[in-house]
């Protein structure tokens, strides 16, 4: 298959984890002999620095005509003091928001060999698997007006949704379930907000749709609480974008670190665009310190979800999955008995264990 990626390294620990993303695809390209082009574009505060603008509108159009986008991290300490339609964030926001990627999901998976990593007793977090479906286009990091106001003694964000809005991503949120152990919590903060309300309310009449799954209602605080005492009890959680924010950042410690968790950000057409959870993290960027497997496991949810690719993706799960099992990781990772590496390294790692993996050759055979 001819595919064409289009890669937004950006800022901080971005372009290196990029570049770990873009030599994985090159080794699954040439095992399964598919055709992956690739070219590069300027966002965030590279991109202020390179063209004046966080989302320069030749990189739009570059996404607009790609089969799939892959992203590093944005943002910096060297743009912190621009205002706030200049931050490098605003590229990412915006290109999410050009593109349409109503959908942003991001699954949390305890490895068995990180268990001891996380912060948490490994006896809470075993098991743990769960996907959280958060809203990526609207809520309160769209809404408008989103201000100063007299004479800077009064701000203003604002929660806004269309009810479109919040029955596309409620929909995503069952179907997803559907595809895996078919529970769906829907987390909201309705005993505060009327658009709270809505989205419960909406949530209620969608599941007569769905007879198959069982659904429960979460506040927020109650969810923040229980993802770290008995974060397995949990399967797909649907929610709002700035509580889907906050939610994954803590779910990330499940995995032993946020250089763990992978995103998907899609639309119904099944165009997507793949990026680590993780952000930009100058303090370590360029020392090649940074853990690549973010990215990696981003490209297996490309794989997946935009080019139909199961196997294809399956075999870079596996081979991250050998490579922590070999005990091979980079510093964010705390292990016993294991080689630390840099981030260059473990992606080396992870190519050397996807061309000692069979299953290639068994599909190329299947094909003949
Ligand atoms: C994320 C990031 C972004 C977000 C920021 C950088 C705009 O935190 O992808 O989670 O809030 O969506
Ligand atoms: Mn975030």
């Amino acid at each position: 298959m001819k595919k064409h990626i289009v890669l937004l390294p950006g800022d901080g620990i971005g372009p290196e984890v990029t570049k770990a993303a873009k030599r994985v695809l090159e080794a699954v390209a040439e095992r399964y002999q598919h055709t992956f082009t690739f070219e590069s574009q300027d966002i965030g505060g590279a991109a202020i620095d390179q063209q004046g603008s966080p989302l320069p509108e030749n990189t739009v159009e570059a996404c607009k005509k790609a089969d799939a986008v892959f992203l590093g991290a944005v943002g910096g300490p060297k743009w912190d003091q621009l205002p706030g339609h200049m931050r490098p964030e605003k590229g990412l926001l915006g290109i999410r928001k050009q593109l349409g990627l109503f959908a942003n999901l991001r699954p949390v998976k305890a490895y068995q060999q990180l268990l001891h990593a996380s912060p948490l007793k490994p006896e809470v977090v075993a098991g743990s698997d769960l996907l959280i479906v958060r809203e990526l286009t609207g809520g309160l990091y769209f809404g408008e007006p989103s201000e100063r106001r007299k004479n800077g003694k009064e701000v203003v964000d604002t929660l806004a949704y269309q009810k479109e809005e919040i029955e596309r991503i409620v929909e995503k949120g069952f179907e997803s379930a559907r595809l895996r152990r078919k529970h769906l919590t829907s987390v909201d903060k309705a005993n505060v907000l009327e658009s709270s309300r809505m989205w419960r309310e909406i949530v209620e009449e969608k599941k007569k749709d769905y007879p198959d799954v069982t659904v429960e209602h979460m506040l927020v605080d109650a969810a923040a609480m229980k993802l770290v005492t008995n974060p397995s009890a949990f399967d797909v959680i649907v929610t709002e974008n700035m509580f889907g924010d906050i939610l994954s950042d803590e779910a990330s410690v499940l995995t032993g670190s946020l250089g763990m968790l992978p995103s998907a950000s899609v639309r119904s057409d099944g165009v997507g665009l793949y990026e680590p959870v993780h952000g930009s993290a100058p303090d370590i960027a360029g020392e090649n310190k940074a853990n690549p497997l973010a990215a990696i496991l981003s490209t297996a949810m490309m794989l997946k979800h935009s080019f139909q690719m199961e196997q294809e993706a399956e075999e870079i799960e596996k081979a991250v999955a050998d490579v922590l099992q070999a005990r091979y990781h980079t510093a964010d990772l705390h292990m016993t008995n294991s080689v630390q590496v840099s981030g260059s390294e473990l992606a080396s790692k992870v190519i050397e264990q996807l061309s000692t993996s069979d299953a290639a050759e068994n599909i190329m055979r299947c094909y003949v």
